[in-house]
């Protein structure tokens, strides 16, 4: 057997995806009482756990830092890592919208400004609408834009809508649903392949008695 490196998004998504880790069979009690440690091993399931930036999960997993890793669609609409999606845990579900003003009317005619943390998934959808656009790229608080003036609408994760519903927005358009998803590199699925593929099984099993 081979050590299977799994790559968790540190917060609340990462605790979910640990959860469901631990109920297929594969348990880490240090994980539990993490302190500073960032890695978690259990010998026997010979599987080793460690918490990254969530928008970094797919990079360890692309590059081979990380055997699997469990990540959110929208870190991989928006950097198109080039791994394996083994599987939709069916969790962690969000979508991805446009927002703005409740007032908002698209400005026909003027080059539309997008504030978001999804240059790319933004820059998609509005080229397959044909739509000019002026991408303003934030990090966060992105909700501060259309209030401000700096933008005309926001492209964002929209979750339970407390935030838009408290700064007085509205989603104005879906982009796409989001939810989180099981990867894997491309060189290790096919030398790991038993491992892997069992750690895949037992995850869908509970997709599955979930649903
Ligand atoms: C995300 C997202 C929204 C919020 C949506 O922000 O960018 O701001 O969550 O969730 P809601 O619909 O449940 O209110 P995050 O918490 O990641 O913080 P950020 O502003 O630093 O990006």
């Amino acid at each position: 057997m081979d050590w299977i490196n799994i790559a968790l998004p540190k917060g609340r998504l990462g605790e979910k995806a640990y959860a469901m880790l631990k109920n297929s069979g594969y348990p880490c009690p240090a994980i539990e009482d993490p302190g500073r440690k960032l890695i978690f091993e259990n010998p026997e399931k010979m599987v080793r756990y460690f918490w990254v930036k969530p928008s970094d999960v797919a990079i360890y997993v692309e590059r081979g830092a990380a055997d699997l890793g469990i990540v959110g669609k929208d870190i991989l609409l928006e950097y198109e890592p080039e791994v394996y999606e083994l599987l939709d845990l069916k969790m962690g579900k969000c979508r991805m919208a446009v927002a703005g003003k409740k007032d908002f009317r698209d400005p026909v005619g003027k080059t539309l400004k997008v504030a978001t943390k999804f240059p790319n998934i933004t820059r998609n959808y509005y080229a397959g609408k044909c739509r000019d656009i002026d991408i303003i790229h934030l990090n966060g608080s992105i909700e501060l834009a259309p209030i401000l003036g700096l933008s005309h609408v926001i492209v964002d994760i929209v979750e339970t809508g407390t935030t838009l519903r408290e700064n007085n927005l509205a989603v104005h358009e879906e982009i796409v649903p989001i939810s989180a998803r099981l990867i894997a590199n491309v060189a290790s699925y096919q030398f790991k392949d038993a491992q892997m593929g069992a750690i895949r099984e037992s995850l869908q099993k509970q997709v599955e008695s979930n649903d």
